[in-house]
Parts: C-alpha cells; sequence; structure tokens
C-alpha cells in the first residue's frame, strides 16, 4: 500500500514536470494576441522589436515595470515573458518578419 502510493506520486510527479514542460511550448498565435492585447496600449510593439534587437535585454525586468505601469496581472507577464524569451523566433512574434 504504501509503496504503491510512492509509485503513485512519483507518477503524478513525472507528469506534472512534463505538463510544465508543455506549458513552455509557446503558442505564437496566442502570443501575438497577448502582445496586441496588453502592450500596444501605450506604444506600438516596435519599442519590443527594437529591444529584442538589443541582446540580454531584461525582459522580466521591463514586463514587470510595464505590468506595474499598465496594471496587467501576473498572469499575463508570465506569458509575455515566455514568449518573449522561450519562443523559437521571438522577432517574427513581435516585428512580424
Ligand atoms: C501603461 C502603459 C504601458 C503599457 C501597457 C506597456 N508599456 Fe512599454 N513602455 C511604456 C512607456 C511610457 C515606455 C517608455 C519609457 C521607458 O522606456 O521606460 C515604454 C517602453 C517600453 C520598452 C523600451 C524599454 C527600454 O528599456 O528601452 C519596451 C521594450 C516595452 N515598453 C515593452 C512593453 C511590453 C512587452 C509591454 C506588454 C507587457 C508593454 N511595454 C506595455 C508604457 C507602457
Amino acid at each position: 500500500m504504501r509503496k504503491g502510493l510512492v509509485v503513485l506520486s512519483l507518477f503524478f510527479g513525472i507528469l506534472g514536470f512534463a505538463a510544465s514542460g508543455i506549458g513552455q511550448n509557446v503558442d505564437p498565435q496566442a502570443c501575438g494576441q497577448t502582445l496586441q492585447t496588453n502592450c500596444t496600449r501605450c506604444h506600438g510593439l516596435k519599442k519590443v522589436c527594437d529591444k529584442l534587437n538589443q541582446a540580454n535585454a531584461d525582459w522580466k525586468g521591463i514586463v514587470t515595470t510595464m505590468g506595474q505601469r499598465g496594471k496587467l496581472s501576473q498572469e499575463v507577464q508570465d506569458a509575455v515573458v515566455v514568449c518573449l524569451t522561450k519562443s523559437s523566433d521571438p522577432k517574427k512574434l513581435v516585428c512580424g518578419k
């Protein structure tokens, strides 16, 4: 019984790990939508695009600042950071080329 529990929790542990891995898979369409909705209220995406051309931009810091300015939810901020840092091609996503 005990052993079964250990195996079971191990199983769900792995499942959870796999699911979080899937969560990192960036959906370009959802990202475009999220950026369009939340990041173009005060300026165009060109600002974001320009910044993507700079290496080592501190996206977490930038998005936190923008989030405070625009009162964006933590979920939105996290999603934007993932979109800008984990996409295979963030520039294509933001700059449209
Ligand atoms: C409430 C208004 C507002 C919203 C919403 C907003 N921004 Fe900004 N953003 C600004 C202002 C104002 C500036 C120019 C001042 C500055 O650079 O800090 C700016 C500048 C920037 C810059 C340039 C910063 C730099 O260091 O060169 C980037 C990149 C940026 N925004 C990205 C974003 C992203 C990504 C989002 C969506 C999560 C977003 N912004 C949402 C107001 C906003």
